[in-house]
């Protein structure tokens, strides 16, 4: 298994481009299925689950093209099964339940386990479904869903931890060739569900209001091709804002979208970084002094649960004491003990951290558990004095395109380490 071999202390200058949104893109891939015509999506990051995605098209039928960024997908015909132990290894695959029951009115889709994040429920995609009439049976770790017709209909898709956001993309992937209205309430309001709507409406469907808690849908008989450019990954650019600040440097952040950052910037500005922003740039750099601050994770336009792990290294190298609360996810704290191994000091009770910050942090062999945990700890080692090795390092090239590239071009000592 690969690993990353970081060597500490050195802070990171320069210029880095944003790629575009993993969780933006998953989701519009999946709407591909919907009409059998060709779709264009650009600004696609290379990354091993866009990839499995496009795995999972072609396994049911559809023809892709993966070139620069670019990827064309044309699902003129469908096959009633797909590869399901391809479909069983990415959570995010869930998200073809909603377009392949619109299109073929049956689906069979694997039931995704939980993670080492937490749980990880579909009942609100189920109840979405149900809603809209399809009927649905669980058998032998497997989804059935069928619906010879799927009709408009009021559904409420809050949870037990808010909104969802996969959730909120699969019902109204479904509810587009749905028979008359549907109006989803307590909607999942991320820019990721808003690109997908955009995507969507491309396609011909008829979706207003996607972005706040109310999304409503006119259903129509079929859809059609379309060109989209997926919108700048906001963790990714969140995850290198906060690089800057532990490593001392100064970055200057290209083609994000900085009206999609609002709570992280907000809280990094409290934390005493400085934050300019012009147009699709922003840079950033430690300002005076840091300070502590408490943070909640919350869905959108809170602060998300995918840049938690990143900020608690902040908090780490932070004198004083700041707490983060997880409400999204209940086990979303693996990287605590790894951090500790580098010398963090921190500390949880039930949803919370306690961070006591300031320490020195010295390199340490990690073991990387999941996606933003691994970039925590890729933080981490360059903040660290000596040599880090971070272990497992597949989980990051499932979100990040090319990190160690990137950091490398700003200075970072960061090596990959193929194992054979
Ligand atoms: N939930 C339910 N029932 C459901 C669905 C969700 O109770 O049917 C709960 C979850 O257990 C969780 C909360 O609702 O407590 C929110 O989960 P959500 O459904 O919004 O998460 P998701 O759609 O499965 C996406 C991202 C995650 C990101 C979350 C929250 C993709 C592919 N994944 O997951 O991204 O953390 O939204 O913003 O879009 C990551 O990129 O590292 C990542 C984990």
């Amino acid at each position: 298994m690969d690993s990353l071999l970081i060597r500490g202390g050195v802070p990171l200058h320069g210029e880095v481009t944003i790629s575009g949104a993993k969780n933006a893109v998953l989701p519009i891939m999946a709407a591909t299925l919907l009409t059998p015509e060709p779709c264009v999506i650009r600004r696609v990051p290379e990354l091993s689950d866009v990839k499995f995605m496009a795995r999972i098209l072609t396994s049911l039928g559809a023809k892709v093209e993966m070139e620069d960024g670019t990827v064309t997908v044309q699902a003129r015909k469908l096959k009633p099964v797909g590869n399901y132990d391809l479909i069983r290894k990415m959570r995010g695959s869930i998200c073809i339940l909603g377009p392949l029951l619109a299109r073929q009115r049956q689906a069979k889709v694997s039931l995704p386990g939980g993670c080492v994040i937490g749980t990880r429920p579909i009942d609100l995609h189920l109840k979405g479904m149900r809603d809209l009439g399809a009927k649905l049976t669980i058998e032998n770790g497997y989804v059935h869903a069928e619906a010879p017709r799927l009709i408009g209909a009021d559904i409420f898709l809050g949870g037990r931890a808010g909104p969802t956001v996969l959730g909120t993309a699969n019902v109204m992937m479904a509810a587009v060739l749905a028979e008359g209205v549907t109006t989803i309430e307590s909607a999942a309001c991320e820019p990721e569900v808003v690109d997908l709507a955009f995507f969507l409406n491309k396609m011909g469907a008829r979706i207003v209001g996607a972005g706040g808690p109310t999304i409503t849908i006119n259903g129509v008989k079929e859809l059609h091709g379309a060109k989209h450019e997926v919108i700048p990954d906001r963790i990714e650019a969140a995850t290198f804002a906060i690089a800057a600040v532990v490593t001392n440097g100064e970055i200057q952040i290209n083609g994000a979208r900085p009206d999609h950052l609002h709570a992280v910037l907000d809280k990094l500005r409290e934390a005493g970084v400085k934050v300019e922003r012009k147009g699709l740039t922003m840079t950033v750099s430690r300002g005076k002094q840091l300070k502590p601050v408490d943070i909640t994770t919350l869905p959108y336009a809170g602060f998300p649960t995918d840049a938690q792990a990143q900020m608690m290294v902040l908090m780490a190298l932070t004198p004083g004491l700041g707490i983060i609360t997880e409400r999204i996810f209940e086990s979303r704290f693996m990287h605590v003990s790894e951090l500790a191994r580098l010398g963090a000091d921190i500390g949880i009770e039930g949803p919370s951290a306690i961070v006591k910050g300031g320490r020195k942090l010295s390199g340490a062999p990690v073991m990387a558990s999941d996606l933003r945990a691994s970039a925590a700890l890729v933080l981490a080692g360059m903040a660290a004095e000596g040599k880090t090795q971070v272990n497992r390092i597949y989980h990051l090239d499932r979100g990040y395109e090319k990190i160690d590239d990137k950091l490398r071009r700003l200075g970072a000592r960061i090596e990959r380490v193929e194992e054979e």
